[in-house]
């Protein structure tokens, strides 16, 4: 049984202040009515270091939205695996398209700073995902794939143990559309598949695979209702508390 994961991708929102209060509302409501296992919290790394303190001794983990390749050295304004260790992480974030769009990530690019925090002992986010055109055009599975074996290039096995995948299609991210709950399974169980190339069926089958792109209360629980969706990477919802709560309540666990 995997165990699912609801992720919140604050981006680059809320000072260090605004990131604690969402934090105490976070873990405070938890606390009043959720069984949920795993939640995490991505916030800026600005904000790591607050939020650690407050989610200290709750269900609720820290990820980063980022992270450098090298452990130290003259790289002016990046971060390194080890910073971000000390600070509590265990997710990192890794391959968003935003990333990709702004910042001009390729996969190469992807793949140096996944097997680095692979390397640091994190469990990457790996965000893939077609955009609008790719999916018109019939692409989807080229994409998907080419962005999966490029990110984990020269990792195999044992090595994939922690990884969470998440699938973003790029035409659904902030923009209010969602894939529908069969649109995101069949592109699940397709990574799935690809999955079961790199490693051996077990390990395969244990990777999370999370979906993202708009996920609200209104859609969660239709989505999380798909068997091949291990829960959701959530952006915008995931600003306010109470929705982000609300999603993470409509997980159905035990079903
Ligand atoms: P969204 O973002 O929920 O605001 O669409 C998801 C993400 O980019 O991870």
């Amino acid at each position: 049984m995997r165990q699912p994961i609801i992720a919140g991708n604050w981006k680059m929102n809320k000072t260090n202040q605004e990131a604690r209060e969402l934090a105490q509302a976070i873990v405070q409501g938890l606390k009043a009515d959720s069984t949920f296992s795993e939640v995490v919290v991505c916030p800026p790394f600005t904000a790591l270091e607050s939020v650690k303190d407050i989610i200290e001794g709750s269900n609720v983990e820290l990820g980063a939205q980022n992270l450098f390749w090298e452990s130290q050295g003259a790289y002016t304004g990046e971060i390194s695996p080890k910073m971000l260790l000390t600070l509590g992480c265990k997710y990192v974030i890794l391959g968003h398209s935003e990333r990709r769009r702004y910042f001009f990530e390729d996969d190469q690019i992807v793949n140096r700073k996944v097997k680095a925090a692979i390397e640091a002992g994190f469990s990457p986010i790996l965000c893939i995902g077609e955009s609008l055109e790719e999916r018109e055009g019939g692409k989807t599975r080229a994409v998907v794939s080419r962005q999966l074996q490029g990110a984990l290039e020269g990792l195999e096995g044992e090595k994939l143990k922690n990884l969470v995948i998440a699938y973003e299609p790029i035409w659904a991210i902030g923009t209010g559309k969602t894939a529908t709950p069969e649109q995101a399974a069949e592109v699940h169980s397709f990574i799935r598949g690809l999955l079961s190339q790199l490693c051996d069926e077990e390990l395969s089958e244990e990777v999370r695979i999370l979906y993202g792109g708009s996920v609200k209360p209104e859609n969660a629980t239709d989505l999380f209702c798909q068997p091949q969706i291990d829960g959701g990477l959530v952006g915008g919802a995931s600003l306010d508390a109470e929705s982000f709560l609300k999603i993470i309540n409509s997980y159905p666990i035990g079903d």
